[in-house]
């Protein structure tokens, strides 16, 4: 396989507001892709940056009594985190106040002026005299023009939709003084789009822009392309526009150029060849390729502005702009007062990063369509098809493995069909990553989890288990299903590429992370099990939403920012229940904790939670019953360890006398943990 050369950017999000779930469709999407192509042995780089320049930056540094330097750096701060706490594996985080992004921006404007494709025309626009500056749309308002409505921002009206010039509202003020604006002229420096009709004309259609867009992009082509006015008038923040002072360059012409900015700052860091990426004829010769992932709403910049920026000075223009969908969440548009605009950090806060990337994944596309983030169903789809299906697969049949085997794994008779059962699953899953129908290769992981799933049940290992002749059926079966688990795993590592990490280093015990290939080859040993991932709680849910709520929308920013959710659970419900009275040290040293081996555990008739267990004490054995129904079945229990309390004075239940008391810990329903297996306790171990 020759190796693909691959550059992949997202959009690079605003310096002026937290990253939020709408935000991560696009930066998940991208990640799956990237993370897709390195595992497939491809050079991929993955480079984005904050979007740092423009009027409503420079106006918030000032509210907040600070430097527009010091407001993005405080930004990226806060947006870097937020990424690395949803696993999106940048190769180079920047900013595009950055000297690379000047260099390039200077560059390709002087070069369109060479190409006599800048022209300066006057331009009358709304100015504040008080605040001395010119005004952009959004900071003009006034009463709609038609339906009277007052406030109502310069370019459309939120009462009855209509959208209009700034000039056409009725006693205009300007949003930041409140004065009345006045109408000024200025000079502005303008890239003479039009005369890339014909060149775009050529250029939109599939590959380079999806099917559906190409559609909408010729509208707009036949509608006439207007001149792009790329200059904005000091007091602007971004950079200032080499001869001609005073003028600085529109943050959306920096914007994209930010892309070769970020790109530049990592070839400089890590020795790669900027120019193999951007020049258009090394780019053509080396066959790179560069891809753009962005939302659907800045089609306009990324498929006209910016192929047509490119094209006229000279550069390579992008392999495909891929567009994606906007989210809704439970079928609407986000909404603050909803508190249905989820902000990262509070679903970090709350819940389990791979949970979301899983389930955007479940609904991503190649086309354009929004997508739905249904609460409910996130909570029914992440504990079915992750714990139900996926991560149930290794811990049902690693333990038989561990016990029995020692962490031996073999396999009766030939193993070809099972690889060659593997390599047709990946080379399917493969072909719906590539075309970033994460959809399709999801559904089809889930059809290859339950057919291992129905496998194992339907050779009961449990069963085999209790029978020492049958030592090798069981050992086949349960080696087969790791095998499939590992299969799966590799699978899904784009998606889930922190418990992917953990199957390939503490499970299969490899040295370094999945590769696509480690998909096919039946392993040789496992160690044991370690439990990867919790059920989602609807009332993690519940906190995340209550936390985005608008009274608390507020306070959250302060909040401290948790990285690890499956450590740190806050709900509304506390799902750890208060502390009881305290006891003293002396009280809590009558208390006689043991290490017990599960001999035995059996449903009781009749008992709706308990399951009656015989617990070895490492001699001595006793009869206990413990309500832990609800978690384990008792084939899952024999043979594990657990703590109990020993020096319990027996009690008589209904169903018998109950000798001591298991220690189990948990929110409850499935989740309560007893000891680990491999915990290296011994029967009878004093528990200190
Ligand atoms: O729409 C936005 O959020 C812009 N900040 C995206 C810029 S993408 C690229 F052009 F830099
Ligand atoms: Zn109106």
């Amino acid at each position: 396989m020759t190796k693909r050369r691959i550059l992949v950017t997202s959009a690079l999000p605003y310096a002026n507001g937290p990253i939020h779930l709408g935000h991560l469709v696009e930066y998940i999407q991208t990640d799956i892709w990237v993370r897709f192509q390195k595992m497939r042995g491809n050079e991929c780089w993955y480079v984005c940056a904050d979007d740092t320049h423009g009027t409503p930056i420079m106006l918030r540094a000032e509210k907040e009594g600070i430097t527009p330097e010091q407001l993005i750096d405080r930004v990226w701060k806060e947006h870097k985190a937020d990424f690395d706490g949803f696993l999106v594996g940048f190769d180079n985080y920047y900013s595009t106040n950055s000297p690379e992004t000047k260099h390039y921006a200077d560059d390709i404007y002087l070069k369109l002026k060479a190409a006599g494709l800048i022209e300066v025309r006057a331009v009358e626009q709304y100015y504040d005299p008080v605040k001395e500056m010119f005004l952009p749309d959004r900071f003009i308002k006034g009463e709609c023009p038609k339906c009277h409505a007052k406030d109502q921002y310069g370019d459309s009206c939120e009462v009855c939709g209509t959208t209009y010039q700034p000039t056409d509202l009725l006693n205009p003020y300007s949003a930041v003084s409140g004065a009345t604006p006045v109408r000024k002229q200025s000079d502005h420096h303008f890239f003479k789009l039009g005369a890339c009709t014909d060149f775009l004309r050529g250029w939109i259609r599939p590959p380079q822009v999806q099917p559906e867009a190409a559609n909408k992009l010729i509208e707009w082509l036949d509608a006439g392309l207007s001149d792009w006015d790329i200059s904005r008038d000091a007091p602007y923040f971004g950079f200032e526009i080499p001869g001609a002072p005073g003028k600085y360059y529109y943050v959306w012409l920096d914007a994209p150029i930010g892309y070769m900015g970020s790109f530049r700052n990592l070839c400089d860091t890590r020795g790669i060849d900027f120019d193999a990426f951007w020049d258009r004829q090394k780019a053509a010769a080396e066959k790179t390729e560069l891809y753009h992932f962005i939302g659907k709403d800045i089609l306009y910049f990324h498929a006209l502005f910016w192929p047509a920026e490119l094209e006229s000075a000279g550069y390579r223009t992008p392999t495909s702009v891929f567009a994606h969908g906007f989210l809704t969440v439970n079928g609407t548009k986000m909404s603050k007062s909803r508190g249905t605009f989820i902000t990262a950090s509070s679903f970090l806060k709350n819940l389990n990063p791979e949970w979301l990337r899983y389930y955007f994944a479940a609904k991503l596309g190649a086309g354009i369509d929004d997508i739905d983030l249904n609460l409910e169903d996130f909570v029914a789809r992440v504990n079915a098809d992750l714990v139900g299906k996926y991560v149930n697969i290794a811990s049902r049949a690693a333990g038989f493995i561990t016990k029995h085997f020692d962490g031996t794994l073999a396999y009766t008779g030939d193993t070809w069909a099972l690889t060659a059962q593997a390599g047709a699953a990946a080379a399917q899953v493969q072909e719906a990553y590539e075309a970033r129908e994460y959809g399709q290769a999801l559904r089809h992981i889930m059809s290859v989890a339950d057919r291992i799933n129905e496998e194992f049940d339907r050779a009961q290992p449990w069963v085999l288990a209790k029978d020492e002749g049958r030592r090798a059926e069981l050992q086949d079966i349960c080696s087969r299903t790791l095998h499939g688990f590992k299969l799966l795993s590799v699978l899904l590592a784009p998606v889930l590429p922190a418990t992917a990490r953990r199957v390939a280093r503490e499970l299969f015990g490899l040295d370094r992370d999945f590769l696509w290939s480690d998909a096919i080859e039946p392993p040789q040993r496992i160690n044991a099990y370690r439990h990867l991932m919790t059920r989602v709680d609807q009332r993690q849910v519940d906190a995340m939403l209550s936390d985005n709520a608008p009274d608390t929308v507020s306070t959250k920013e302060a909040q401290s920012r948790a990285r690890h959710p499956e450590q740190q659970q806050r709900a509304s419900k506390p799902l750890v229940e208060p502390i009881a009275e305290t006891i003293g040290i002396d009280d809590f040293a009558k208390v006689d904790l043991r290490v017990a081996r599960i001999a035995k555990a059996e449903h009781v008739d009749g008992a709706e939670k308990l399951l009656r267990l015989t617990l070895d004490l490492g001699g001595e054995t006793r009869n206990v019953f413990a309500g832990i129904k609800s978690a384990y079945s008792p084939e899952q229990l024999e043979g594990r360890l657990t703590v109990m309390v020993a020096n319990l004075a027996p009690r008589k239940m209904k169903f018998g006398v109950s000798e001591g008391m298991v220690l189990a810990a948990g929110p409850g329903g499935k989740e309560l943990f007893i000891l680990n297996p491999d915990s290296g306790a011994e029967p009878g171990m004093k528990v200190k």
